[in-house]
């Protein structure tokens, strides 16, 4: 099921969170980028396409770390300003992460993967048959609660937009460092929000899948 028949909302039936390995670590401090690797934004454009297709490897904790940056990292620390825009600089999307050893947030404060729940929660993150495979799948969650001074038909729209330059920024990166990668709006809110231990003010909007490209046999 790697294509989007009819798309159904009905949970998985396995989608279920797994246990995740004993001795989750707390927190995850993620190695800086370096600034000057990857190729032209160009010619990451060039490359930039949706893979269903997916490695099981783990990525580096360097490569980890440069996504996170890249996705939405503080780029200028005087300020805090991200690599993605947001609307009056709201910063309104956080980003779950995903991994066999359990569900994290970034905080890109510390530039750190701080831990919501040790589960294996990949499987609950979609319904296609790589999703759970991936050593990776991002969750963008809006806090609505940072929203709440924009006019409310705006609300919504400017989070999504979000979302959009969050996921955009992935997937340059991923083109840049031959990553493969999807960027997935067919998600089980409820499912996820429960998997992720959301707040009542936060909703996941979008998902996105990340791992190695799968080495075809020569
Ligand atoms: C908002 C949005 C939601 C998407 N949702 C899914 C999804 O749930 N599953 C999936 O396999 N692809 C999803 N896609 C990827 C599109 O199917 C893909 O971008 C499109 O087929 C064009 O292919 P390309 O990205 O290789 O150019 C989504 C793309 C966007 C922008």
């Amino acid at each position: 099921m790697t294509q989007m028949p009819t798309l159904t909302y009905e949970a998985r039936p396995d989608a279920a969170a797994k246990p995740a390995p004993e001795g989750a670590p707390k927190v995850i401090e993620l190695p800086r980028p370096d600034l000057l690797s990857g190729i032209s934004l160009l010619a990451a454009l060039s490359f930039r396409a949706s893979t269903r297709e997916f490695s099981p490897a783990p990525l580096p904790k360097r490569t980890l770390g440069a996504l996170l940056w890249a996705a939405d990292g503080i780029n200028r620390p005087i300020s805090g300003g991200r690599t993605a825009p947001s609307p009056h600089g709201r910063q309104e999307i956080d980003i779950y992460v995903a991994l066999p050893q359990g569900v994290y947030r970034y905080d890109p404060a510390t530039h750190s993967l701080v831990l919501k729940r040790a589960i294996d929660a990949r499987g609950m993150t979609g319904y296609q048959d790589f999703v759970g495979a991936a050593p990776l799948d991002l969750v963008y969650v809006v806090r609505t609660s940072k929203l709440l001074t924009l006019p409310p038909a705006q609300r919504d729209t400017f989070s999504a937009i979000t979302a959009g330059a969050i996921s955009q920024n992935v997937s340059l990166f991923c083109a840049s460092a031959g990553l493969a990668t999807v960027v997935r709006g067919w998600i089980n809110h409820r499912l996820l929000a429960d998997a992720l231990s959301l707040n009542e003010d936060e909703v996941p909007i979008l998902a996105q899948t990340v791992g190695m490209n799968v080495v075809s046999p020569t």
